[in-house]
């Protein structure tokens, strides 16, 4: 159950979301932007990888089916279309952001193969990234790296394992799991967000960050990637091990993040240079939403959804919408991108907007479902 303005302020953002939408794609047309400069969207920033460029075709793919409004569907498909390309992309490690949020969510609508086709490819071209000495899928960055992101792409390598029936595509992603719980995971429960290895034997060398503030601190954005990849791990594997990892990281999420639900940038760092990443705190109120439904305690479930709750109702404010700040282009504020290298630091992220609408109609549906 959902209170009545929760739902009520929900459907507002919705609403919100599309006038946003509309400007960024009218104003901009086939333009992927990363991060907003001063609440803009368009500017000349480093982007340091290109991930994002699934997650605006996401958002419109959710406006489709919310509002059966014919012009968003033709817009989804047209900024899917964009990334048709990237399906073959082997530079990047973030086929899943690219490919789950658009086209799967295509050819669910339309059953159409050949649109299937296009994920199952993207996994392929993804599962190209193991390394068998270490076993595990490397970062963007080099062959040596492991970064804890990865877990939230690993997806769409179980799903063409799946589709496709194919046990060594499945057994790359489980390794990957199963090597990322091993040395990115911590006995607290906190993760590292990127492990180095020797190449030449396999063998783990230590923990590192990009975007956190140190090797053995806690990045909040790649704690989010790990509740949210291990519990969809366990629903493609039923592998325990990886339910009891998501857990593990989610009560670690909640300890450190104060009671209104968003965490800084990093928990360790003393003192965060932004208050807030909102960003991390949307990403990890849909894993919590999952995660409720994947857990046979009823109190611990609760205690999930109840965060889930808490943090989108805090994000709906309005010193976290964009409507609260005139002329500010994005939907959510104060996320960040890089703190280190001073990359969309308090503003708008893609990736943000989109997992923000991905919880708030993930939280509808359920609460309409359960309803029925
Ligand atoms: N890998 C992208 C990020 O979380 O910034």
């Amino acid at each position: 159950m959902i209170a009545d303005d929760l739902t009520a302020k929900a459907n507002g953002a919705f609403e919100f979301a599309e006038v946003q939408l509309r400007k960024l794609i009218t104003n901009h047309p086939s333009y992927f932007p990363l991060f907003t400069k001063a609440g803009k969207w368009k500017h000349q920033s480093e982007s340091w990888t290109n991930w994002c460029e699934g997650f605006l075709g996401g958002m419109l793919w959710i406006l489709a089916r919310r509002t059966g409004d014919p012009w968003w569907r033709a817009k989804a498909e047209e900024y899917s279309r964009l990334i048709e390309h990237r399906q073959f992309d082997g530079a990047v490690h973030d086929l899943g952001f690219l490919f789950l949020p658009t086209w799967k969510v295509w050819y669910e609508v339309t059953g159409d193969k050949k649109i299937q086709k296009t994920v199952l490819t993207a996994g392929e071209t993804l599962a190209g990234r193991f390394q068998e000495k270490g076993a595990y899928l490397c970062s963007f960055v080099a062959p040596e790296s492991l970064f804890i992101d990865i877990m939230m792409n690993v997806e769409i390598i179980f799903y063409a394992a799946q589709e496709l029936g194919d046990q060594r595509l499945k057994e790359i992603a489980l390794k990957h799991c199963f090597t990322t719980r091993r040395y990115l995971v911590r006995g607290d429960g906190s993760t590292a967000h990127e492990g180095i290895f020797d190449l030449s034997s396999g063998a783990f060398l230590c923990q590192s960050t990009h975007q956190g503030w140190r090797g053995d601190s806690s990045w909040a954005r790649g704690q989010a990637w790990a509740i949210g990849g291990f519990i969809t791990a366990f629903k493609y594997t039923k592998e325990i091990r990886f339910l009891d990892t998501a857990i593990a990281t989610a009560n670690y999420f909640i300890e450190r993040t104060p009671s209104e639900g968003i965490p800084p940038n990093d928990w360790d760092q003393p003192p965060p240079k932004a208050s807030y990443e909102s960003s991390a705190a949307a990403i990890a109120a849909g894993a919590f939403l999952d995660l409720a439904q994947q857990v046979t305690d009823p109190g611990l479930a609760q205690r999930y959804h109840n965060f889930a709750k808490q943090t989108l109702t805090t994000l709906l404010t309005d010193d976290f919408l964009g409507a609260g700040r005139p002329g500010w282009e994005g939907i959510l504020r104060h996320g960040i991108y890089h703190e280190r290298k001073g990359l969309g630091v308090d503003e708008s992220v893609m990736w943000g907007d989109y997992f923000f609408l991905a919880a708030l109609d993930k939280l509808l549906q359920n609460a309409a479902s359960s309803s029925a």
